[in-house]
């Protein structure tokens, strides 16, 4: 097929502040088939020697790495370290490198380590962290502690007896980079605020409520607020029960000092929440399930669907205008769907006081009055545990929202709490959000948190970190997703422990901070802007091996030769940071 090349060229993409780095081996200076010694600390005799030497780029990307084969515990190659002092490697606390184990390897679990002389700078008993996908290049990030060693003898490696692996760029990272929320570049926010394709994509946090610090500008919380993130949502100033604390009488202070600091610093709002079962209106039900209100006889269907519009028109007449989206209804689903396993298309209502009293129209009705109070408004659906494919939770809530949607109710959203823990599964997450851009409604990640095991421990922020980076990739992929929330700003203040959240409690980033911070940039910096399309019967100058990446960032050849980039189906690729249309 005779295909024509048009270059789209790209704005030089800048990179931007990062943490502090230094590179200690890139193995640039070796020469193929260097071999380099190996100490094994416990000379345990393996039943095949261990074996290090430098070696080409087993993907095929030009450069030289060091290929290392365990034959027995404990075997670390070893590496001169070249006049760097141990006192100058403890200035960082991270040592991260590219990792790259053969499809050969048969096991997932691990454990690294690294040290000078007999000082081990990492070395943390037990801990096999999963080393991530094999047959390509992954970078691995491990915390290090200060050693006093005066060896000039670096050792690294994995202690595991019948390894192979590839180590190249090993770095060390200094995560506490003077992090200025006052340098655009160093926020979320401005990244974020950069990325256009495959669409905008909105990075938020919850606002705690009653709080004078988060709306104040001049308090750090507020400035973190405003400076990292382009859309926020109320914690718990927007919940029923804080706008109509009795019946017909509406406190809106707290949730519009929220609007207000909004508007200041052009964020966009999430509405949160309009009809739930908890911290719902107390004038009507003493627990969100029994229909005690109204001195004790309580209300009829009528009279609560009365209430529920009322409630529904007043706030969003309210903010008409002023708030992107709302979670209409909360938590709408109860916890029990195993009705899923045995009728598939099926779901099972949480018993609360609207569903038992008005029945499930309840949820039609609200979605109407939202509608018709304020039509620009995104509405969303919301809830918990129903974020990975698979669960029955998961299924029931795409069962309902097709029902919605079938039965013409605006469901305009589709929000994910994604309330987790360590060792997030994005590719369930993926598989379970991205149905939803056939049903035609947006997605939302609306109140990420994932705790940690035990409270300040270091490798688990990077692992969280790497959990967050993992989830924020899906929702740059797709371009149904829109918002990408944090349920929380620091980790003292958030409903969950231990650690959540992107910041410690003096408003200092963790990890996960930087690991968003940087995925944001790079995606940014991939999707920079195009520029003229220019009809060019030329190839571009690129490199002659190329990794091609779609127009969503994904991987999608490694190493393709320069000359079977016509072999390429048609599409418009990424390629050597050149937007290249192939027809
Ligand atoms: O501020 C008052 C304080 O003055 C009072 O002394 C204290 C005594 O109870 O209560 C304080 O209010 C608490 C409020 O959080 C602020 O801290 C409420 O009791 C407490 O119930 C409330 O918890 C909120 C929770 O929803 C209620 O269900 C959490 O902050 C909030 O993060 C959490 O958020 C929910 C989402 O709205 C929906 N998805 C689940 C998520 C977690 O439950």
């Amino acid at each position: 097929m005779n295909k024509t090349f048009i270059t789209l060229l790209c704005a030089a993409a800048t990179m931007t502040a990062t943490a502090d780095e230094i590179t200690l081996f890139d193995f640039e200076d070796f020469n193929l088939g260097d071999a380099v010694a190996m100490r094994d600390y416990y000379s345990e005799d393996g039943t095949t020697p261990s074996k290090a030497e430098i070696t080409s780029d087993p993907s095929g990307k030009a450069g030289k790495v060091l290929h290392v084969k365990n034959g027995s515990w404990n075997t670390l190659a070893e590496l001169p370290l070249q006049g760097i002092t141990a006192e100058e490697i403890s200035e960082y606390d991270l040592i991260t490198f590219d990792l790259y184990r053969p499809d050969s390897e048969t096991d997932d679990y691990r454990q690294f380590r690294c040290g000078i002389g007999d000082g081990f700078l990492h070395d943390v008993e037990n801990e096999f962290l999963h080393q991530g996908a094999k047959g390509q290049w992954v970078k691995r990030t491990y915390s290090i502690s200060p050693v006093s060693s005066t060896s000039d003898k670096f050792y690294i490696g994995f202690n595991s007896v019948d390894m192979e692996y590839y180590l190249d760029n090993i770095r060390l990272v200094s995560s506490s980079d003077d992090y200025d929320m006052n340098n655009p570049e160093e926020t979320l926010r401005y990244h974020a605020d950069r990325i256009t394709v495959p669409a905008k994509i909105g990075i938020g946090c919850a606002v705690p409520a009653w709080n004078d610090e988060v709306v104040n500008d001049n308090n750090i919380a507020a400035q973190t607020i405003y400076n990292n993130f382009n859309i926020v949502v109320g914690e718990n100033q927007m919940k029923p029960a804080y706008l109509q604390p009795k019946k017909g009488e509406f406190s809106w202070w707290d949730a519009d000092r929220l609007v207000n600091l909004a508007q200041r610093h052009d964020m966009e709002v999430r509405g949160h929440t309009l009809v739930w079962h908890s911290q719902t209106l107390p004038w009507v039900t003493s627990d969100g399930y029994k229909n005690d209100g109204n001195g004790g006889k309580g209300y009829n269907r009528e009279e609560l669907l009365q209430i529920l519009k009322d409630h529904i028109t007043t706030v969003m007449t309210h903010y008409k205008g002023k708030i992107r989206e709302w979670d209409v209804v909360n938590e709408c689903l109860d916890d029990n769907q195993s009705i899923v396993y045995s009728q598939p298309t099926k779901y099972n209502l949480r018993n609360s006081v609207w569903k038992t009293v008005i029945g499930e129209d309840y949820l039609d009705s609200a979605f109407v009055y939202a509608h018709r109070a304020d039509p620009d408004a995104i509405l969303y659906i919301n809830d918990y545990g129903a974020d990975f494919k698979g669960d029955a939770k998961s299924e029931a809530y795409y069962n309902l929202v097709k029902r919605l949607l079938k039965s013409n109710i605006p469901v305009q959203g589709v929000g994910f709490q994604c309330h987790l823990g360590l060792g997030v599964d994005a590719s369930k997450f993926e598989n379970n959000v991205k149905r939803y851009a056939d049903l035609g409604v947006e997605v939302s990640l609306t109140e990420l948190d994932i705790t940690t095991w035990n409270a300040g421990d270091y490798e688990q922020h990077i692992r969280q970190g790497e959990d967050y980076r993992a989830l924020l990739e899906v929702a740059l992929k797709y371009k149904h997703i829109r918002n990408f929330v944090v349920w929380g700003v620091t980790d003292d203040k958030s409903w969950r422990s231990p650690d959540p959240l992107l910041f410690k409690s003096n408003y200092k980033p963790k990890y996960a901070f930087f690991a968003l911070r940087n995925t944001l940039e790079e995606w940014a910096d991939r999707a920079a802007g195009i520029e003229d399309i220019e009809v060019d019967e030329q190839l571009p100058e690129l490199s002659p091996y190329v990794d091609v990446y779609d127009i969503t960032g994904r991987l999608v050849k490694q190493q393709l030769e320069r000359e079977q980039i016509n072999s390429l189906d048609p599409g418009l690729y990424i390629i050597d940071r050149k937007k290249i249309l192939i027809r």
